[in-house]
């Protein structure tokens, strides 16, 4: 009786221990177990189906919670009336240049203002009632107006040279309005509840009809209702070859068009190429990013994104926390890391994994493994951070030639070079054998 009292009480001490002890990544254990639906199906119920759009207000009644996370996000702010309240414009139009071929009294809609403001004007295109874009865009980090020629992107030759006879629609309004994705309409200014969860007028008529949720689904389902948006894309009508870029004259468009929450993405989307070892206008050559709206392409290639972590993992999908101006810091990664864990860092405490002081800015996971490599515009400072976290080391930076500024290490150590900086990592003991597998299979392949 007694003996097994004692050895009940060692067992629980032990799996107590073992509980305390365990990697913290055990917590997402079911998540990374999922079991995986096909890429192609669509995941809806089949009530939604027949459902249309109603817009976010209704949804307020029911879910206020969700309704104001949102309601303060930038989500429900990308698109805004400038007739309804004029403060949402955020640039100095006393100062807009003489060449502008727009002004204020003209503008119906903002896109944007936390790095940048676009203005929306109404214009018959193609004999259809659209919007065009100033041929100015307000820089909010240099405070300057600086010119905005949308027309020179991948789509160059599938649009007249002049803003005036630029479409919104096809270029823009699938990202930034709720239901022009999957049914051009414009139901709804900005990113609405729908736009994630898809149409919701069966759903408002019956409870039980189940609306799209995407964490219910396996970890790689679940990031296509962010990677509709937050991707850089080619028209899917490019995919098999048999269309050229001029074929699609005024009809090019930039999003997975038909596309709506819960289906497949698959189907509907061509991403923006790229080939380790070639830079290109939105990728450097090791596919870090260039420009904003690259969280997507990098995050496909990050082991975090195969082995089943989210975009939903680390962002709140409706208050859109962990952001820059709302950083949680080491903890937001600390979730599931641990030091001397599984998955890393594998040293035993964050002065021996950083080879920084505790409390320095060099010990900050974000400073090394999302450095920032991409500008909003041509003129806009470094500031959008890599989603690509795999450490880009100083002699990585060297040999796909990308600037200096895009390396971590140089970023706040400008004083010195990218080769001491890479003898400091290598006397550090970091040789981070996985890169250089990379690195030299590069240089075999490249060779002349
Ligand atoms: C950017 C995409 C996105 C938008 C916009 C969005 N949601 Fe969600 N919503 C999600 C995701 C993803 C989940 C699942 C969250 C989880 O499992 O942690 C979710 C979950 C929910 C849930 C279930 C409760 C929960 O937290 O799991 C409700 C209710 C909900 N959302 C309502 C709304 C309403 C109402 C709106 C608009 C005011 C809205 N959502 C806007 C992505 C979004
Ligand atoms: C009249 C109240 C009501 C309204 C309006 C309403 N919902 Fe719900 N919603 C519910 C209830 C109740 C549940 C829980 C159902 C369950 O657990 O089966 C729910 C569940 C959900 C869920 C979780 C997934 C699911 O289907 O169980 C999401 C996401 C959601 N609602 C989003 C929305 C969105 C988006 C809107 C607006 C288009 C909306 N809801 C409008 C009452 C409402
Ligand atoms: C329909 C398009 C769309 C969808 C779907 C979407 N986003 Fe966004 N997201 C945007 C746009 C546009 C902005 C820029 C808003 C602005 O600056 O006004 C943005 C901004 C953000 C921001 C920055 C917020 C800030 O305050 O700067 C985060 C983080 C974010 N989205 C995460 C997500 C995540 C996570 C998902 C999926 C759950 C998602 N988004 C789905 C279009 C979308
Ligand atoms: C495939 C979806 C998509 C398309 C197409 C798209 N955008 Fe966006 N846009 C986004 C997302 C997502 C963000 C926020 C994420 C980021 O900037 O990294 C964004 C950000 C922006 C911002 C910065 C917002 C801010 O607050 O600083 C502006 C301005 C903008 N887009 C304008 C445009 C214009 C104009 C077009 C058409 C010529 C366009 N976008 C096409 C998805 C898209
Ligand atoms: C492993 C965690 C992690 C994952 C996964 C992740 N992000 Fe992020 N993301 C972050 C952190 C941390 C920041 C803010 C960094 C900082 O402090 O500036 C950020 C910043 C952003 C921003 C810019 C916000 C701003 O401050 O302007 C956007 C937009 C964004 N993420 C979207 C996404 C999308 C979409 C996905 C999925 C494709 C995704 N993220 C996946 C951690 C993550
Ligand atoms: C929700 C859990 C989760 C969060 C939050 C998370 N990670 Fe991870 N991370 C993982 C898992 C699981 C792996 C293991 C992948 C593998 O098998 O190598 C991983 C691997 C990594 C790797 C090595 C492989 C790679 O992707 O390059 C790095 C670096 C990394 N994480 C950095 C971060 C940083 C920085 C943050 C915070 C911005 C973060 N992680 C937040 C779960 C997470
Ligand atoms: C976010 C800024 C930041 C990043 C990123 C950063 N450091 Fe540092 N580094 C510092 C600061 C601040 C110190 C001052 C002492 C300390 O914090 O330990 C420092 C100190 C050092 C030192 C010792 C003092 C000296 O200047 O000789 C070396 C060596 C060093 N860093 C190398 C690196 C390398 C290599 C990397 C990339 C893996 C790196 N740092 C990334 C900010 C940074
Ligand atoms: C001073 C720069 C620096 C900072 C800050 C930093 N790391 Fe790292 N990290 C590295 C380098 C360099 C590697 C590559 C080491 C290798 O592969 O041998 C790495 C590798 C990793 C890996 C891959 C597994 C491993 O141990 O090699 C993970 C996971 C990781 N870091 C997570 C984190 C987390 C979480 C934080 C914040 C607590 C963080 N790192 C902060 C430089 C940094």
């Amino acid at each position: 009786m007694k003996r097994s009292y004692i050895v009940g009480l060692v067992t629980i001490a032990t799996l107590t221990i073992s509980w305390i002890e365990r990697p913290k990544i055990f917590d997402y254990y079911n998540q990374l177990t999922k079991i995986r639906e096909p890429l192609t199906e669509d995941l809806r119920d089949r009530s939604q189906l027949k459902a249309s759009f109603v817009g976010s207000a209704k949804c307020m009644e029911c879910h206020e919670e969700q309704y104001h996370s949102w309601k303060a996000s930038r989500h429900s702010k990308m698109i805004q009336d400038v007739d309804k309240n004029s403060s949402v414009v955020v640039a100095d139009f006393s100062k807009l240049p003489d060449d502008a071929d727009f002004n204020l009294s003209e503008v119906v809609y903002t896109i944007g203002g936390k790095f940048k403001q676009r203005y929306m004007i109404p214009a018959k295109i193609n004999g259809k009632d659209d919007f065009r874009l100033g041929n100015y865009q307000w820089n909010v980090e240099t405070s300057k107006w600086q010119s905005f020629k949308p027309y020179k992107y991948w789509y160059h030759d599938a649009y007249p040279h002049d803003n005036k006879k630029f479409p919104t629609s096809n270029t823009c309004d699938g990202c930034h309005f709720t239901g022009y994705m999957s049914r051009e309409k414009r139901v709804e200014l900005s990113i609405g509840c729908e736009s994630c969860h898809g149409a919701g007028s069966e759903h408002l008529k019956d409870r039980d009809d189940h609306i799209y949720r995407a964490t219910d689904y396996d970890p790689i389902r679940s990031s296509e209702i962010c990677l509709q948006c937050h991707m850089r894309n080619r028209d899917n009508r490019l995919k098999n070859g048999d269309r050229t870029i001029n074929s699609l004259y005024m009809e090019a468009k930039d999003y997975p068009s038909g596309y709506e929450a819960g289906d497949a993405l698959i189907n509907y989307k061509l991403v923006a190429p790229f080939k380790l070892g070639v830079e290109t206008k939105e990728f450097w050559a090791n596919g870090s990013a260039k420009k904003n709206r690259t969280q997507g392409n990098e995050y496909v290639h990050d082991a975090m994104y195969a082995h089943g972590i989210t975009c939903i993992n680390c962002h709140d999908p409706h208050k859109l926390t962990n952001r820059a101006d709302k950083s949680e810091g080491n903890s937001g990664c600390m979730k599931c890391h641990s030091f001397g864990s599984p998955i890393g860092p594998h040293q035993q405490s964050l002065e021996a994994h950083t080879h920084h002081k505790g409390d320095s800015k060099g010990s900050l996971c974000v400073e090394c493994h999302m450095p920032k490599t991409g500008r909003h515009t041509k003129k806009s400072p470094l500031t959008v951070r890599s989603h690509r976290f795999k450490f880009t080391s100083p002699l990585e930076t060297k040999i796909y030639n990308m600037p200096k500024e895009t390396n971590a290490c140089f970023s706040c150590h400008k004083d010195k070079s990218l080769d001491e900086l890479q003898d400091s990592i290598n006397r550090w003991g970091m040789q981070n054998w996985e890169n250089m597998d990379t690195i030299s299979s590069f240089l075999l392949e490249n060779r002349e």
